[in-house]
């Protein structure tokens, strides 16, 4: 009587021993690639900055009228590019409609040049998609006023439009007090002059397009998605969660693995021999 009690459950366990064995197998690889982007996600947490200040006291706005950022740009005749790009990604509206608002940060705005657009490699804008080209406008905006006298101050990196991950878009700027200087990692340049500045949208002239690594990689990887653990047991007991976490750690050691299964098949034949000779 105890043995036909004993022996299915045995049965079970034997199959369950082989299953964490296999679970453990395929989970050990899913392991480093999991922990790789939350190493990066935290390294991205800690290396932004504080939010930069709002731009300090209020200037009195004497226009009447919002400013229009394409008619801005127009009137200078060398943005026809950027105008292009802020109109195809509709940046231009969102720009213009957030200024209509009574209480707005208000935008710095870099915009390069034609002649900066015809400096890239052959190509590049063509080649790139709708989402690059939204991240390399975007790249060119903050979303405060900053005066040339503000960014000796500001805190960098500068959060743009394009990101929420100064990481893949790091935009740092320095300045003297009449000289300001940017770099992306990629990209140095310098603002060559004022085209526009209200006390809410300022607007400066760039002689070249700042590019960064968030831009030019055209979609970001996708982690690896995690193989599908294999279901195919009801874990029997409490037992269960603690002993597959056992086999995936020893497998994630390398050589230990193979010789598991032999040894646990072998003592499984070797009780279920013993049973056959017990009935
Ligand atoms: C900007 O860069 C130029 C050239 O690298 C350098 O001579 C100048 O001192 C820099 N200005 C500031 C404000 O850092
Ligand atoms: C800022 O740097 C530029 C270039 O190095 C220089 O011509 C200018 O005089 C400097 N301005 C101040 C306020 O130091
Ligand atoms: C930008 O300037 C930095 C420091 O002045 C320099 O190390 C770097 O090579 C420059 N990068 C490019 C793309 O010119």
């Amino acid at each position: 009587m105890m043995e036909s009690l004993l022996s299915p459950t045995l049965l079970l366990l034997i199959f369950f021993l082989l299953c964490t064995t296999t679970s453990g197998q395929l989970s050990a690889p899913a392991q480093a690639p999991s922990q790789a982007p939350s190493g990066s996600t935290t390294t991205a947490g800690q290396s932004s900055p504080p939010a930069p200040s709002p731009s300090g006291p209020l200037a009195p706005s004497a226009s009447s009228s919002p400013a229009d950022i394409v008619a801005i740009l127009r009137k200078a005749r060398k943005f026809s590019t950027f105008i292009g790009l802020l109109k195809s990604t509709q940046m231009d509206a969102e720009i213009n409609s957030e200024l209509k608002k009574k209480s707005n940060a208000g935008f710095t705005i870099f915009a390069p040049t034609d002649s900066a657009f015809s400096d890239l490699k052959t190509g590049t804008l063509n080649s790139f998609t709708d989402n690059q080209k939204a991240a390399l406008t975007k790249f060119h905006i903050i979303n405060s006023f900053l005066t040339i006298s503000q960014f000796q101050t500001v805190s960098n990196p500068l959060h743009t439009s394009a990101n929420g991950n100064t990481k893949e878009f790091p935009l740092n700027v320095i300045g003297n007090g009449t000289q300001v200087n940017m770099t992306t990692g990629l990209v140095n340049t310098t603002v060559d002059s004022t085209v526009y500045s209200d006390g809410q949208l300022a607007v400066y002239e760039i002689p070249q397009v700042l590019l960064s690594q968030g831009i030019l990689r055209t979609q970001a990887p996708a982690p690896a998605p995690l193989p599908p653990k294999p279901k195919k047991v009801t874990p029997l007991n409490s037992q269960a969660p603690s002993r597959s976490t056992t086999s995936a750690v020893d497998s994630s050691d390398g050589t230990a693995l193979p010789h598991h299964a032999p040894i646990v098949v072998s003592i499984g034949v070797a009780v279920l021999a013993a049973l056959r000779l017990c009935l």
